[in-house]
This record gives structure tokens, C-alpha cells and sequence, in this order.
């Protein structure tokens, strides 16, 4: 097994909690960063790594990180580094990436001449001029970032966000990954009830079930890396076994999804039955405002219209102001909600406990927390 620098690749605001992932599979983080979090894995880590991040988007493999400030240097040190290593002689290898902050801010010279060098490293090592690249995917990745330079390899080929479950969505679905973080900062514990009044396509109460039956997220989808010659095939085949025989079938719970438009819920539904959690979710048509609870202690988690477009910000606003009242009537369980809306908490009428910032896709949110209190310990 080969010791190497890993990046997942996470949405900012969430990278405390793929960090905390990654612990939790057993693997130590070097560094955590906007937007990516480094951490020392082999083979088995890019297995595990692709098929248990449930708030990554994806997994790439650090080639070289260097100083470049002309495209001269850019060639050299990208040439230098052990491509071949990864690369077959089939491999296709195509370039994307971005630059900040940098001398070498051109995005289409650089992949330019990265491609060129890692092509001069392959005629060296292939002892041939022409590659047909019809083999496996090996998509090379470039940051820069104040004119340093991170070459990378990426192992999962589509985001992870993409679980395999939500083939049609409505049209503000929110991205796995952050629902399953918004699950991961709640307070929520399967067991405990579970509503989200807002639920649309399904998102957060399917990642909800994922989470409580410790079904893996990866394990509907394929992954870049399962074509590589480097992670055998038996590995793969051991990880996604080990998922399996993980699923904790012993936990009963149910999670709700609620919404208005039942197209949304038919939708919802759909999802849940292709992500195999239709036994631990159910949805009702229902407005926000008429939500309520037998049970004494439970989560809230949701994100209602934000009114973004034009003509819809009062009809956002005054849904907030219904959820105010409707909220306080279970004044005993913890909400989270995420929206744009900078005055949520005047609508809404109650301060938060404690705002996180996150991003939905390039939208600028708060997820707005409010704490109930904690269940009293039975006797
Ligand atoms: C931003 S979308 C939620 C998207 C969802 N998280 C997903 O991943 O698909 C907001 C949802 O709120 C629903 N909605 C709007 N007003 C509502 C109300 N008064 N009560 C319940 N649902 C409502 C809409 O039908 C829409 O599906």
C-alpha cells in the first residue's frame, strides 16, 4: 500500500465536519483549508474515503504542490513530478482547475502546459510520441492559489453529492451533501422525531435515513478510481462489502418530510424508494404552518423559500412569520433552518442560538440554530 497526501474537496462552511469524517473513518488530517481538507491515506483510504464522505464532493489524489510564477516554472515542476507513477500508457488525462491570486492567471495557458508536461514526462517513460488516452479517466486537477501551485488526480469522477438516488429534482433541490450536513450539525439522533416542513424533492429526510441507518452514501454509484489498475478490484469489492454488512437494520425510526406541492412529494417519495430508505421515511402534504408533534423532543431541519427572485421576497417573509408561530408551539425541540434571507430572524420573531454561514451552491446563507432543551434523563 502507497502512503499519500489525500483532498477532499468540501462546500464552504462544511469543512470542520468532512474533517471530522475523515477522523471517523480512522485516517489523520494534515490540514484543513477553504474548501479542502488534507489528510494521509493509501489505497484503501480513496476506497473508504469515496464511498463514506457524506459532506465531501470529492477525493483527489495531492500530486506536487509548488512555487510558480512563470510558465516556464510551471512546465519544469509539473514535468518533475511522478506522474507515471498513477498514469497508464491508456490513460486519458484531461486538465481543469482554476487560478487566484496568481501571476499565472490565465486558466486556459495553464492547463495548456500542464497537459504539455505531463505529456514529456509520459514520452519519457513510454519511450513513445503519441497517446491515444482511450483508457480509464485520470482528470487532472490545478489549483492557484497566491501563485502555488497543487497538482491533483481526482478518484471520484462525478461529485459525490451525486449519490445515484435523485435522478429528477424540483427546483431548488438542495445538494446532498450539504443536507447531510445540515443533518451532521443538528442535534438530531435516530430515535428522536425528525420533520422537515419544506422538504421538496426529499433531500434532507433521505440523507437523514442514510445517516440514522448508517447506510454509506457512495454505495448506489460508481467511482472514478474503481478503473484504475492501482486499487484492485478485490478491495473495492471488500470495502463495499464491509458497508453492508455496517447497515444497522436495528434502529427503528422514522423521519418526516412535509411540503405543500404534492408533485414535490411524489417526487420525494420517488427519491426515497431509488435510495432504498422508503421504510424509514414517510411524507405528508401539508402547509408549514399547520406542522405539529405529539412528541415532546425532536428536530426541525429545512430550508423554506428564500424569495432570491423578484416578486417572491414577501411571500418568503410571511412563510416566516407563520413558521414563528407555528415553531413556538414545540418550543421544546431544535430547529435549524437555512436561508439567504438576511432578515430572517426579525420575520421569524426569535433570535438564534447561533448562525453558521454556509453556501448554497453560490448563494450566501445562514443556517439559523435554535436549541431546545436537553431531553430530562429518564429515571
Ligand atoms: C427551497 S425548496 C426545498 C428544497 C428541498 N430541500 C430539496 O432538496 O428538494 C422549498 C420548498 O418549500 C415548499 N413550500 C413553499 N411554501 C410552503 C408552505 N407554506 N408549506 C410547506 N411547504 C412549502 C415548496 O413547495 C418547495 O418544495
Amino acid at each position: 500500500m502507497v502512503r499519500m497526501e489525500l483532498i477532499a474537496v468540501t462546500l464552504f462552511g462544511l469543512e470542520s465536519l468532512v474533517a471530522k469524517e475523515i477522523r471517523d473513518l480512522g485516517y489523520e488530517t494534515i490540514k484543513v483549508e477553504d474548501g479542502r481538507v488534507t489528510f494521509e491515506g493509501d489505497e484503501t483510504a480513496i476506497c473508504e474515503a469515496n464511498l463514506w464522505l457524506r459532506t465531501a464532493e470529492r477525493v483527489l489524489i495531492k500530486v506536487g504542490e509548488f512555487e510558480a510564477t512563470s510558465f516556464d516554472m510551471l512546465f519544469e515542476k509539473t514535468k518533475a513530478l511522478p506522474w507515471s507513477d498513477w498514469l497508464p500508457e491508456n490513460a486519458a488525462f484531461p486538465v481543469k482547475g482554476y487560478s487566484l491570486k496568481s501571476d499565472l492567471f490565465s486558466v486556459p495557458d495553464c492547463q495548456g502546459i500542464i497537459k504539455k508536461a505531463i505529456v514529456e514526462k509520459m514520452k519519457q517513460r513510454y519511450n513513445k510520441d503519441w497517446f491515444d488516452e482511450k483508457g480509464p479517466c485520470y482528470q487532472v486537477q490545478f489549483s492557484l492559489l497566491k501563485n502555488k501551485a497543487v497538482l491533483m488526480i481526482d478518484t471520484s469522477g462525478e461529485g459525490l453529492h451525486k449519490r445515484g438516488y435523485r435522478k429528477k429534482a424540483n427546483a431548488a433541490p438542495l445538494r446532498e451533501t450539504l443536507a447531510a450536513g445540515l443533518v451532521n450539525l443538528s442535534v438530531w439522533k435516530p430515535g428522536k422525531a425528525f420533520i422537515d416542513p419544506f422538504c421538496g424533492s426529499g433531500t434532507i429526510a433521505i440523507e437523514a435515513a442514510l445517516i440514522g441507518a448508517n447506510i454509506a452514501p457512495g454505495l448506489l454509484r460508481n467511482f472514478a478510481a474503481q478503473r484504475w489498475e492501482h486499487i484492485p478490484k478485490g478491495l473495492w469489492k471488500d470495502i463495499r462489502k464491509e458497508a453492508y454488512e455496517k447497515i444497522n437494520y436495528d434502529h427503528e425510526f422514522k423521519v418526516l418530510g412535509c411540503d405543500i406541492d404534492k408533485d414535490a412529494l411524489a417526487l420525494a417519495r420517488h427519491n426515497a424508494q431509488l435510495a432504498q430508505v422508503e421504510e424509514y421515511v414517510s411524507f405528508e402534504q401539508k402547509d408549514a404552518a399547520n406542522i405539529h408533534s405529539n412528541e415532546k423532543y425532536g428536530c426541525i431541519i429545512c430550508n423554506p423559500p428564500y424569495g432570491e427572485r423578484l416578486g417572491e421576497k414577501s411571500a418568503a417573509e410571511s412563510i416566516y412569520r407563520k413558521m414563528g408561530k407555528t415553531f413556538s408551539h414545540i418550543d421544546t425541540w431544535s430547529y435549524y433552518i437555512l436561508t439567504s434571507h438576511e432578515e430572517f430572524e426579525n420575520h421569524f420573531g426569535k433570535r438564534a442560538s447561533k448562525k453558521r454561514k454556509l453556501y448554497n451552491g453560490m448563494i450566501k446563507c445562514n443556517l439559523y440554530q435554535y436549541f431546545g432543551p436537553k431531553p430530562k434523563q429518564q429515571k
